[in-house]
């Protein structure tokens, strides 16, 4: 295998471009592991911190995102030890004791910080808190979390009609409800489960599909009184419930070792195995996906760590042909669809997503950027309200892409550029450390490059 080559620029500006050439001859090949899953270690740093006593995690991902939940928990009394350790150790301090913290609570470029901990401010009874992110997170809806919430009897005020942060919250003690989401969302489904915690009677959310239940999970190990009923996507809590901490091995996130996967399908002659990926059943979507499309993707060494199923993944290039996706599927591959669209570039046929308008409104609107940023190399991507439309055979040309600082499409970006010809350059790759912040070390490990 020839060597590429790839680097990173540092900008003036403090942002970097990732400069990706592709040699003539490319496979992959190779053993890798994907750091820690980013929905696990943010609930993990969280129930940590509410919990009574002591909370030791393992494989912590050590992206921006997780950061931004631990500063946001030590501002309000939890004391988490050094994240850059194997295990991390958080001393709880017990259901309903957060303290007020004296400045804003500032949750970055985080949906699930800011989301997850509105349902623990709302209910902390007498006290105040202020909330806000980057200005990617300022500008996505906050109504989905903030309208249940004050049902509940909360008091929140923001921008824009209480729907935007920064938000205001003075905390109280809230009333139990039954909400019907309108929307099968994870991050909805776990504000209102934690604002239950201290919430006396029985707190209900049912969804229209089931989205990723990491939290169910996760509060039943820390002793929450939790139910689920798989036939109605429901989950009832009953509070108030005290947490106590526990042990979390943090499996590899399969939403990072998705570009893996893609990428070890269309560069032809590679074969990679990812080792110890979470395939809890509602993040799978994208393996069953891939395997609708054609995909050669075998799960090894299946096991449960700590609640979660793991398994090893081993990918060998394959001819891929175009399919359908929507429905039910969507929630439990929404964050793979920018690199699923770069795998359909590469399918015969025209492939179709849809039901997924939710993209629009995550880090970027996923739709829009995904398709302008994959045209510019030579896709066709055509952009649906709710979805988009591939049609596959088009060869890539390296060119000039840009991130719009969203993690997931400058890490897409990276895996189209290697089967493009010439030199591509993605501007604002700094993004991708939100969520995989040795990215680059493992494309460049996975490409012979070093
Ligand atoms: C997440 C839930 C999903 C996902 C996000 C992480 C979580 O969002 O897109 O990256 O950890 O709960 P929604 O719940 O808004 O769909």
């Amino acid at each position: 295998m020839s060597a590429s080559v790839i680097t990173v620029e540092n900008r003036e500006d403090a942002s970097q471009n990732l400069i990706i050439q592709r040699p003539a001859s490319l496979s992959l090949q190779g053993r890798i592991r994907v750091p820690g899953d980013k929905s696990i270690s943010h609930r993990a740093l969280m129930l940590g911190a509410i919990a009574e006593g002591e909370t030791q995690i393992e494989g912590l991902l050590l992206g921006e995102d997780p950061r931004s939940t631990a500063s946001c928990f030590q501002a309000m009394g939890a004391e988490i030890s050094d994240l850059n350790t194997e295990l991390v150790r958080v001393k709880g301090i017990g259901l309903g004791n957060l303290q007020e913290p004296v400045d804003v609570l500032n949750a970055g470029n985080s949906g699930t910080t800011i989301r997850l901990m509105l349902g623990l401010l709302a209910s902390h009874a007498g006290r105040f808190f202020t909330v806000t992110g980057d200005s990617s997170l300022r500008s996505r809806p906050m109504s989905r979390v903030v309208k249940p919430l004050l049902q509940m009897g909360a008091d929140i005020w923001g921008r824009k009609g209480n729907t935007l942060a920064p938000l205001a919250v003075q905390g109280k003690s809230l009333k139990p409800i039954h909400y019907n989401s309108p929307i099968a969302s994870a991050q909805v489904k776990s504000c209102l489960l934690l604002a239950g915690l201290t919430t006396e009677g029985k707190t209900i959310v049912t969804e229209p599909s089931l989205s990723r239940d990491h939290s169910e999970r996760m509060l039943r190990a820390f002793g929450a009184d939790l139910v689920t009923d798989p036939e109605t996507n429901s989950v009832t809590i009953t509070g108030p419930t005290q947490l106590y901490g526990q042990t979390v091995i943090v499996p590899g996130d399969i939403s990072s070792a998705a570009f893996w996967l893609v990428a070890g399908v269309i560069v032809p002659d590679s074969e990679l195995v990812v080792e110890n990926v979470g395939v809890n059943p509602t993040r799978t979507g994208i393996l069953e996906a891939l395997a609708m499309m054609g995909a050669d993707i075998q799960q090894e060494n299946q096991r449960e760590v700590a609640g979660e199923p793991v398994a090893d993944l081993r990918v060998r290039s394959s001819r891929l042909k175009s399919c359908t996706i929507a429905g039910d599927i969507i929630p439990r591959l929404i964050d793979e669809i920018p690199i699923l669209a770069v795998a359909a570039i590469f399918a015969s046929g025209t492939t179709i997503i849809r039901d997924a308008a939710e993209l629009r409104v995550k880090e970027s609107d996923r739709i829009a950027v995904t398709a302008q940023q994959l045209n510019k190399m030579g896709a066709q991507v055509t952009e649906l309200p709710d979805g988009m439309e591939i049609t596959g055979g088009t060869s890539l040309t390296g060119t000039d892409v840009d991130s719009h600082t969203d993690h997931r499409i400058a890490m897409s970006l990276a895996i189209a550029s290697l089967t493009a010809s010439g030199q591509t350059t993605i501007h604002r790759a700094e993004a991708a450390a939100v969520s995989y912040p040795t990215f680059v070390t493992t494309l460049q490990q996975v490409c012979g490059d070093r």
